[in-house]
């Protein structure tokens, strides 16, 4: 039987690109091939994300260039998988008629069976979300095809319900996946040559396995695959600052190649915004883990999320947002306008009273003072020597490759003999706010 071709659209967040390569790979055992031109696919899926309202804007405008695609090519199947499948459910199939196939999170590998509906004329949907599934026994088809950096799942799922927040909604219970598939995938990418890992969860400090005698932690799990090579850099992503224990940051600081960048997402500096947020933790607490990891990872980079103008805030709690940027110096930030999202705690129980104009005011204000100290921590850096794990080409010359630092900072530098995946040691000699320059 001839083959069909696949084509994914991936949208939102990491572990979105990591969903985009399991259903790859399961529909690459299905008689499926992956194509890069949408034009020649037979079957165009979109993983959605649902996090702003202007995330699912996007995603339905892209829509309508599939529709035409559609028009012109009766037999393509358009389906539409992730967080705006799981959470518009029936819905996308009534507003979005050019849509065969709706599928969550969580039912990806019943999209064979669905896609043998949609073949014989009727719409496909899966959207029950699971208490287990992990995905744990598929090796995720990677698409990024850079060869040297690569995400790990490591959990699904959020039990957070902070108040603003879809994911838990769209994504389930919180549930960790099984050790031994981590390192196994973790150990093969290394042998085909990547050299950089970053495990991904929406909260990985509460990764936890149990099995008989296992027991298996965030901190045990970090040790494990930071041994499987010395070269092999690993990184994770997202820590909740209501437990980041000392603990893992002990064991950041003990392997060289745990990278020295710790990703912290704070939302707001005022302690009532984030009582209101329900992040369960206070400015002052926040203030506590930034000096611990400055304490045992000296150097680290620190980076954060930041919401403009939740419900409610004040101009003096958008003040406190300023000032406690300003007081941990973030090197790097995800800046954001809040957007109310249907059915979240904040859109049930609280109204949306921050006017337009002043979020975008204080998201403005957010920016330019993060322009500002991203600057100053790359000019920290001119003048001295990092290790710089090489990626690729860089996009404005031939002749310069880019890399980052164990911090994460951008590094662009003459190409000389290096080849990707190599570690270079470069020594800065300049920057702008986004990125370092150097020679190698
Ligand atoms: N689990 C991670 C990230 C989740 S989503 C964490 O807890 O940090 C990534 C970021 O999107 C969040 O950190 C938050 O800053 C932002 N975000 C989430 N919901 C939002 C909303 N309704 N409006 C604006 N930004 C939002
Ligand atoms: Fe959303 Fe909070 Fe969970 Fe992050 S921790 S995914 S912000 S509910
Ligand atoms: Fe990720 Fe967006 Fe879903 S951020 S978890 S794809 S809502």
């Amino acid at each position: 039987m001839e083959s069909r071709k696949l084509y994914i659209e991936t949208y939102g967040c990491q572990m979105n690109v990591v969903d985009s390569e399991v259903v790859a790979a399961i529909l690459l055992q299905h008689n499926y091939q992956l194509t890069e031109e949408v034009n020649e696919a037979d079957l165009v899926l979109i993983n959605t994300c649902s996090i702003r309202e202007n995330a699912e804007q996007r995603v339905r405008t892209r829509l309508r260039d599939f529709g035409k695609i559609k028009q012109q090519n009766s037999r393509v199947s358009v389906g539409i998988i992730g967080c705006m499948a799981e959470r518009l459910k029936e819905q996308l199939l009534e507003e979005e008629t050019m849509v065969d196939l709706v599928v969550g999170p969580d039912a990806y590998r019943d999209l064979p069976a669905l896609l043998q509906e949609v073949e014989s004329g009727q719409k496909g949907i899966n959207t029950i979300l699971s208490l287990e599934e992990t995905y744990g026994d598929i090796r995720p088809v990677r698409m990024d095809r850079n060869n040297v950096t690569s995400f790990v799942a490591i959990m699904r799922g959020c039990d957070n319900h902070c108040a603003y927040c879809v994911v838990p909604g769209t994504r389930g219970r919180e549930r960790s996946r099984d050790p031994e598939t981590i390192l196994r995938e973790t150990r093969d990418l290394f042998d085909n040559g990547y050299r950089e890992v970053t495990l991904l969860g929406q909260n990985v400090n509460s990764y936890q396995w149990e099995n008989g005698k296992q027991n298996m932690t965030f901190e045990k799990l970090l040790e494990e695959v930071a041994g499987i090579d010395p070269r092999l850099r690993v990184r994770f992503a997202t820590s909740h600052p209501k437990d980041l224990p000392d603990s893992l940051l002990e064991v950041v600081s003990r392997f060289p190649n745990l990278c020295r960048a710790i990703h912290l997402p704070v939302q707001s500096g005022s302690t009532s915004v984030l009582e209101r947020m329900k992040r369960r933790y206070t400015r002052e607490h926040y203030m506590e883990r930034i000096s611990a990891i400055k304490k045992y990872i000296p150097g680290a980079s620190i980076s954060t999320d930041l919401i403009a103008g939740f419900c409610g805030e004040t101009e003096e709690e958008h003040q406190q947002t300023l000032s406690l940027m300003e007081w941990v110096g973030y090197d790097f930030a995800y800046m954001f306008k809040y957007s109310q999202r249907p059915d979240t705690f904040a859109a049930l129980r609280y109204s949306d009273d921050v006017p337009e104009r002043v979020k975008g005011e204080r998201l403005t204000e957010i920016i330019e003072l993060q322009m500002k100290l991203s600057l100053e921590s790359k000019q920290r850096d001119v003048g001295q020597t990092f290790e710089v794990l090489v990626e690729g080409t860089s996009k404005k010359s031939e002749n310069q490759l880019f890399g980052r630092t164990s911090q994460n900072k951008v590094v662009v530098f003459p190409k000389g003999s290096f080849s990707p995946g190599d570690y270079a040691h470069v020594r800065i000699t300049g920057c702008t706010s986004a990125t370092l320059i150097g020679i190698a």
